[in-house]
């Protein structure tokens, strides 16, 4: 795969106008993508499961311009209402996404977003986003282009939304994505994120993931500016090499289906991703003391419990909870006695593993 191939040929006729609305989900990294090279390559390969509550719905309402002026113009509501703050980064997405998207130019586009999840949850909105508004994109190539088959039309939907945020291109499918090439994924791709095609065990079937809200602030050090300090880290080159070698490790979870090693790998991850931080120059830590004192309180509840329940990190302070469907009973109670008084405002999320975008 190259990036030749989401250049498209000549389009027959330009549509006037029309309306699309998708639905993408949130995912949550299991092994996890940190460090990047120029055009969002991954600096190691990355596997999530897609979400199914957590999700953001775009519509794209466009209209062929009169005359074209150099450049795909919009304008943006979120939530109903506009939002000045998300234009910059829809602005670059939109440049990035020019060669790939010549059409653009051509039309202005009502763009109206909304997430399900609270806002300014300090749940990362944009790899939901970016994955909605790429499938919208999609969908209006697609009426210029009526031969598109699915599996092109989903490949480059990944590869649009990667180049908005890079894990905004594990959104487009589900349940499991895999992301960058790794030697015991054959067809991985640095430029998509692409279902994971090889056995995953029963156990894995409405696994859990319960968002524990514990700071719903912005965060102090971006995503973006997170990626850059991987530059020149000095555990940079061992830490992608952990990545890839977890990713081995978790394959053959997803074979076995044995929950000890799971926990340990996707444990290791998160505070691996956090150590990151706290071991780059300039230093920097995400996590809050509640996060920790939720970690503290889980690891004794597993051992006293002998309950699979493992936590992981996104880059920020809240906390997943990931167990099987069989056990939401008796962990959601631990939830509600030991844990909720560590989220802000009592809020958590109740989400599960989900099989992907789709179109409303
Ligand atoms: O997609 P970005 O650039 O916001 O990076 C997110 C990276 C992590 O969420 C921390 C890990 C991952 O693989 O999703």
């Amino acid at each position: 795969m190259n990036e030749q191939e989401f250049i498209p040929s000549e389009y027959s006729e330009l549509v006037t106008s029309g309306t699309t609305t998708w639905k993408a989900p949130s995912n949550i990294a299991l092994v996890k993508y940190w460090g990047k090279f120029p055009d969002q390559i991954p600096a190691n390969p990355s596997i999530s499961f897609t979400l199914s509550n957590a999700a953001t719905t775009t519509t794209v309402a466009y209209e062929r311009k009169q005359k074209s002026d150099g450049g795909a113009s919009f304008d943006l509501l979120f939530e109903g209402k506009p939002k000045e703050e998300f234009r910059p980064k829809i602005s670059t997405f939109f440049h990035r996404i020019s060669k790939y998207m010549p059409f653009l130019n051509e039309y202005h586009l009502k763009i109206d977003t909304s997430n399900t999840f609270p806002h300014s949850s300090g749940i990362a909105s944009s790899a939901s986003g970016m994955a909605a508004l790429a499938l919208c994109l999609m969908d209006i190539e697609k009426r210029m282009k009526p031969s598109m088959g699915t599996e092109y039309f989903l490949k480059k939907a990944s590869f649009l939304a990667r180049l908005g945020s890079g894990s905004a291109c594990r959104s487009i499918s589900g349940p499991v994505v895999e992301w960058g090439q790794h030697k015991d994924l054959s067809n991985s791709s640095d430029l998509v994120g692409l279902p994971y095609e090889g056995k995953v065990h029963e156990v894995f079937q409405g696994y859990q993931d319960t968002i524990l809200l514990v700071h719903k602030g912005e965060k102090t050090v971006s995503s973006t500016a997170g990626h850059d300090l991987m530059n020149n880290h000095p555990f940079a080159k061992p830490r992608f090499a952990q990545a890839h070698k977890n990713l081995s490790r978790l394959l053959a979870v997803f074979e076995t289906g044995d929950l000890q090693e799971f926990i340990e790998i996707v444990e290791s991850e998160a505070l691996t991703l956090h150590a990151m931080m706290m071991s780059s120059i300039p230093y920097y830590l995400l996590m809050k003391p509640q996060t920790l004192s939720i970690i503290e309180k889980l690891w004794a509840y597993r051992k006293q419990s002998g309950l699979p329940l493992c936590f992981t990190l996104d880059a920020g302070a809240n906390v997943h909870l990931l167990y099987p469907q069989k056990e939401t009973a008796k962990i959601l109670q631990f939830i509600k006695n030991e844990l909720v008084a560590y989220c802000e405002n009592g809020q958590y999320i109740c989400d599960q593993i989900g099989g992907g975008s789709e179109k409303i």
